[in-house]
């Protein structure tokens, strides 16, 4: 499990110090996301209602005077080296294509990367990679602050969010909605972004977990995940297809009562898929407005029934996950469900202070019966955004 009391700015500093033999000019950091409720629904133009963690991705930054950039990170010995002129997805692969994805990205939104000069750049991090925690969005969403401030480009935070969905879409390769990049640049301290997909409105809800006794505890199955492959892209082309069937430009124009119509046009496979979609954006709704007036307790219910349609309609869930879910659910959580893509990664859970250390113990005992790989269970709190960061 990655380390939450290491200093991160630190060994970012020192990273790049020993790789680059001198001292960076800055550092930027962004968070990794959990998402509380609406999955799958950020690219069919839904609702999601996500919130930044307190695990960061740093990125330690300094310029060049020509026009070459090098990444280099604690998680690979690699440094990587392109001219910024020659930057398109198809030279671009691996892990730099994520940061390399960012400043080709800045381009295609004007950045005139002809001009700007090259930079080196070092990455630290104590993000899970492969939980479902967005550790890719916290390098987008880090090298894109930073670079937004050396270029002096003045692009606002929803703008760095596309560019970090255009690099994970056309530079990674990976079909993913704007969900990640945005909890990533707009989240806050104690609080949820409740954001429409398609006007990318966001509003700031707070939490109140800290208040009510709850803790947000992950539990990651360490069952791996990749989106730039397979079900994710499947399940996307599912929905676009039942979209189109239903004559609607996304499953977002649909709402439950909607359904009736759909059971008689679609095949059973796409019509669990969009069922899905239309009723995890009435959870998300409903979930926003239970917590503003019921508080955060009252929200549990619309958690596990996320995780039922995940599970069952959309068919994303993994036998790991839907046993850290259900053991949770037997042993105090207020709610649990699978967040992220799916196919591995974590699950969430809303629990009670006093019961967190019990249910904890319980499901690494499930996981053990079950002979299952020990899965890595600790709390998080709801964290600020991207930001730049003091030196070290
Ligand atoms: C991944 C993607 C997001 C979103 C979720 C599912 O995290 O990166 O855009 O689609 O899956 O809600």
């Amino acid at each position: 499990m990655s380390d939450s009391t290491r200093n991160v700015s630190a060994d970012a500093a020192d990273g790049f110090a020993s790789r680059y033999g001198r001292e960076p000019l800055g550092l930027w950091s962004a968070p990794g996301r959990v998402n509380l409720i609406g999955e799958h629904t950020d690219y069919n133009d839904g609702f999601v209602f996500p919130l930044a963690i307190d695990r960061r991705t740093v990125v330690a930054l300094a310029l060049r005077d020509d026009g070459v950039a090098r990444v280099a990170s604690s998680f690979s010995d690699d440094t990587v080296e392109v001219a910024l002129a020659d930057l398109s997805p198809a030279v671009l692969s691996g892990w730099s294509a994520y940061p390399f994805g960012v400043a080709w990205a800045l381009g295609q939104h004007g950045a005139d990367l002809d001009a700007l000069p090259g930079f080196d750049a070092y990455f630290d991090s104590d993000v899970p990679v492969g939980a479902g925690l967005s550790s890719s969005a916290a390098i987008e969403s880090a090298i894109g602050m930073a670079l937004n401030d050396v270029w002096n480009l003045d692009f606002d935070r929803r703008t760095l969010a596309r560019v970090g969905q255009l690099a994970e879409n056309k530079a990674v390769g990976a079909p993913t909605g704007i969900m990640d990049q945005s909890a990533s640049l707009l989240g806050e301290r104690d609080a949820a972004v409740f954001l429409d997909c398609r006007s990318l409105d966001a509003e700031v809800i707070p939490l109140g977990f800290e208040p009510a006794g709850l803790e947000l505890v992950i539990i990651d199955t360490n069952v791996s995940h990749s989106h730039a492959t397979g079900g994710y892209a499947e399940r996307r082309a599912s929905c676009e297809a039942g979209a189109a069937a239903l004559h609607v430009r996304s499953l977002r124009d649909l709402t439950v009562d909607d359904l009736e119509r759909a059971e008689a046009v679609l095949d059973d496979v796409t019509l669990r898929r969009v069922r899905h979609v239309v009723t995890e954006n009435a959870r998300v709704l409903d979930a926003v407005r239970t917590l503003r007036e019921d508080g955060p307790r009252a929200i549990g219910e619309l958690l596990d029934a996320s995780h039922v349609s995940m599970r069952d309609d959309f068919e994303i869930s993994v036998p790991e996950l839907d046993l850290a879910v259900s053991t949770a659910q037997r042993n105090g959580a207020l709610g649990a469900r699978m967040t992220g893509g799916g196919f591995g990664g974590a699950a969430i859970a809303v629990v009670p202070s006093h019961l967190v250390a019990q249910l904890s113990e319980s499901v690494r005992d499930a996981f053990a019966a079950a002979g299952y790989t020990a899965p890595d269970i600790f709390s998080v709190q709801p964290s600020e955004g991207a930001r730049a960061e003091p030196s070290a």
